[in-house]
């Protein structure tokens, strides 16, 4: 158990590792979430266990981590709460060496921990190994050496080897131990919705945080720093997905990779698009409203959630101390943001819930009838990289004709937006080839993209444009040769028009 005096509230996990604890297997590479070369575990008490996320330690606050257990490299085989039945190595490490997958050895720290990471929650559950699963749970850590092969071996040769355990009750007898008062005045947060909102009322000068996967980089790379901080993440309230009939309601606290999870086992369709947010280290840490709250015109949740419906719960405390009471107002997500990086958010206000409206029966071509949704993401590189475009589409379709249309789009404008005149074209017609054309035409007119480092405004019009044909085509049961084509027709108009 290790207790720090006079940590600053901006100080990161990483620097306290590395420069307070000397705890240097941990290594530094990117500084900005990147690269996963500072992974280390975190363990969370959870129902009788623990519950394990690999995160990057250098964008996550210090103070985050107040009560959890943290094991970095070193513990793998320092810790004696680990048992390794006499093994040299941990199975993580030992698969790796057994795999040749390390050659410099500097990201090698970081892919050890998300292994350890992947083997408690999948190996020691019982789970099999895929390749695709450990690319999945690999996707935040870079390597320049080795090349992936051998280390995606590494991981799908962890179940052969003699397991590694935790001992999980004797870890929460240690968190047990640790006071629940936090040591420093300036990093605060509150374990109920009733103090979080009291705080906020009473500190509007801090700085609130989430999961800090974009504060972070404002840290290390913006040299910001806060005299206080304020984490919405430990209210008891807030770290809940609740189940209503018609919507899920997903609080402030929740990590993306849970917001997401739940999405999906609503929207099976939107599983793909989910795994093209970041990389895991980062969805187990950041939140799906700090996405929201944090607006970013090529954020990739918002385009989802303008299509579903989705709306945004504002909480504050109104009047004075104890004596006050919970202030709320909801507003559809398209409705929240008022210009770059602007939204509707007072100073004592916090974004405390994301509600979304449940899945409808989906589709299906023989009934021609269901609910029609698809999210497409296009960015330079497939895994852990930003948006140049993003779009998401939603229909309710009855016998063949489309009663509602619901289309998000981001990467087109200053703000996330909803496609008002695309909808339109969509809605009250046939869901058919002929149709979408128009669709796709309201839908490159409708936003005036700019040209950058990601992509020029002719190409994000013409992908847009390309994307819904693309949803059209997969709504079909087997679309024909002629149809498929046309998308290399579409896209070919669309780019000679952007360029003359
Ligand atoms: C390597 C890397 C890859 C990334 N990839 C993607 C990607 O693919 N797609 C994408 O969209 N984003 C991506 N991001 C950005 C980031 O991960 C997301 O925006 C994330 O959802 C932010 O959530 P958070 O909880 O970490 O927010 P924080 O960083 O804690 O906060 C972000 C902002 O929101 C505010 N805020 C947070 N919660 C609340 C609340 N409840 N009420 C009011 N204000 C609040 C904070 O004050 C701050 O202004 C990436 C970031 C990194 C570092
Ligand atoms: S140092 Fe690169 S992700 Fe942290
Ligand atoms: S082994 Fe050199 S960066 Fe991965």
């Amino acid at each position: 158990m290790v207790s720090l005096p006079n940590v600053s509230p901006t100080r990161t996990l990483l620097q306290v590792l590395r420069e307070d604890l000397g705890l240097t297997g941990t290594k530094e590479g990117c500084n900005e979430g990147d690269c996963g070369a500072c992974t280390v575990v975190i363990g969370e008490p959870e129902g009788r266990g623990l519950r394990y996320r690999a995160i990057n330690s250098c964008i996550r606050l210090a103070h985050s981590v107040h009560g959890l257990a943290v094991w970095t490299v070193e513990d793998l085989t320092a810790d004696p709460l680990i048992d390794r039945q006499g093994a040299a190595l941990h199975p993580a490490q030992q698969a790796l060496v057994d795999c040749h997958g390390s050659q410099c050895g500097f990201c090698t720290p970081g892919f050890v921990m998300s292994l350890f990471g992947m083997y408690q929650n999948r190996v020691l559950t019982g789970q099999a190994i895929t390749r695709p699963d450990a690319q999945a749970d690999l996707s935040g850590n870079l390597c320049r050496c080795t090349g992936y092969r051998p280390i995606l071996d590494a991981a799908c040769r962890m179940p052969a080897l003699p397991a590694a355990r935790v001992n999980e009750r004797a870890v929460r007898r240690l968190l047990d131990q640790i006071p629940a008062t936090r040591p420093s005045p300036h990093y605060i947060a509150p374990e109920s919705l009733t103090a979080l909102l009291r705080a906020r009322r009473e500190h509007p000068q801090a700085q609130v945080v989430a999961g800090c996967t974009d504060v972070g980089l404002w840290i290390n790379k913006g040299h910001q720093r806060f005299a206080q901080v304020l984490d919405v993440t430990r209210a008891a309230e807030l770290r809940r997905i609740e189940r209503y009939p018609h919507h899920l309601a997903i609080g402030a606290g929740v990590r993306l990779s849970d917001a997401f999870a739940a999405l999906v086992k609503d929207r099976p369709a939107l599983a793909p698009f989910a795994e093209r947010f970041a990389g895991l280290p980062v969805r187990q840490s950041g939140t799906l409203a700090g996405n929201v709250a944090n607006g970013s015109p090529i954020g990739d949740s918002m385009p989802l959630l303008i299509a579903l419906g989705a709306s945004v719960v504002l909480m504050r405390w109104a009047g004075r101390g104890a004596r006050g009471h919970i202030e709320h107002r909801e507003l559809p997500l398209e409705d929240f943001y008022i210009g770059y990086r602007k939204n509707r958010l007072a100073p004592d206000e916090i974004v405390a819930w994301v509600k979304v409206p449940k899945a409808r029966p989906a589709y299906s071509v023989q009934r021609s009838r269901g609910e029609w949704v698809r999210a497409y993401k296009v960015s330079k590189r497939f895994d852990d990289d930003i948006s140049a475009v993003c779009l998401a589409v939603k229909v309710w379709i009855e016998r063949g004709r489309v009663v509602q249309a619901r289309v998000g789009a981001g990467g087109v404008a200053a703000t996330p937006a909803r496609a008002w005149k695309t909808e339109a074209a969509l809605e009250g017609r046939p869901w058919n080839a002929e149709t979408v054309r128009a669709a796709m035409q309201a839908l490159s007119d409708e936003f005036t993209p700019i040209s950058d480092m990601r992509a020029s405004a002719g190409y994000r019009r013409a992908v847009l444009a390309n994307l819904l044909w693309r949803g059209w085509l997969e709504s079909q049961a087997a679309p024909t040769d002629a149809l498929r084509l046309e998308v290399g027709s579409a896209w070919g108009a669309l780019r000679t028009e952007a360029q003359s």
